[in-house]
């Protein structure tokens, strides 16, 4: 592809994951065959909130996968950053067609907060391969620990969301620790408070929007 089209496509491929209509994946969701229970209307509320920010959170992943490849010191990270990308384009669907069983929407901030995690992503592509491939790590651990909380609060017997973040979970583990073992820096733990208080913000915000 040469720069232009290159460009469209990611333009494509942004416009897609802002709006929800990735569609298909190469893995099947987790949730396919898992029956659990029938919700209330309140319970499909609440769930239906807790995976529009989970799908927000991959929309963020995308953004920085995508920023962090543009900037990349090297080829060999750029690439693994945006096969990366696209591997998880099966989180953001298996999240897209949940929302949509459950009767809602995707984030309206998405947009904002696509742009925001490709800003920071090409900062951290800047800071050299070790600080980049540190951001993966320091990235997925956070988002480790949330989806933890998340798979505590999912209102009890939707197996079907649980499914999908119990296997989202496993997947963000092996990136943490792919990311480490490729080099990435350890971060300390006042930078990683900053990316929790960051990552606060997206939660608490695509929650009610
Ligand atoms: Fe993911
Ligand atoms: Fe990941």
């Amino acid at each position: 592809m040469n720069p232009v089209d290159r460009l469209i496509a990611r333009f494509d491929e942004a416009l897609r994951t802002v709006a929800g209509t990735v569609g298909t994946s190469d893995r099947a969701s987790p949730a396919i065959g898992i029956e659990g229970r029938e919700l209330n209307a309140q319970e499909k509320e609440t769930a239906a909130r807790l995976m529009r920010v989970n799908h927000c959170g991959e929309v963020c992943a995308q953004a920085l996968y995508r920023g962090q490849a543009l900037t990349a010191k090297s080829g060999r990270v750029a690439g693994s950053l945006n096969q990366a990308a696209r591997e998880e384009t099966d989180h953001l669907a298996w999240c897209e067609a949940r929302i949509q069983e459950l009767g809602s929407h995707v984030s309206y901030l998405n947009p904002v907060w696509y742009a925001a995690s490709f800003a920071m992503g090409a900062t951290a592509g800047l800071m050299g391969d070790r600080v980049n491939l540190g951001f993966v790590a320091a990235t997925e651990s956070e988002v480790c620990r949330h989806l933890d909380d998340h798979l505590e609060r999912l209102p009890e017997g939707d197996d079907r969301s649980r499914s999908i973040l119990s296997k989202m979970r496993d997947d963000e583990a092996r990136h943490e620790s792919n990311a480490l073992e490729a080099g990435g820096a350890r971060f300390p733990a006042p930078v990683k408070a900053v990316m929790r208080g960051v990552s606060k913000l997206m939660t608490r915000s695509t929650y009610w929007i």
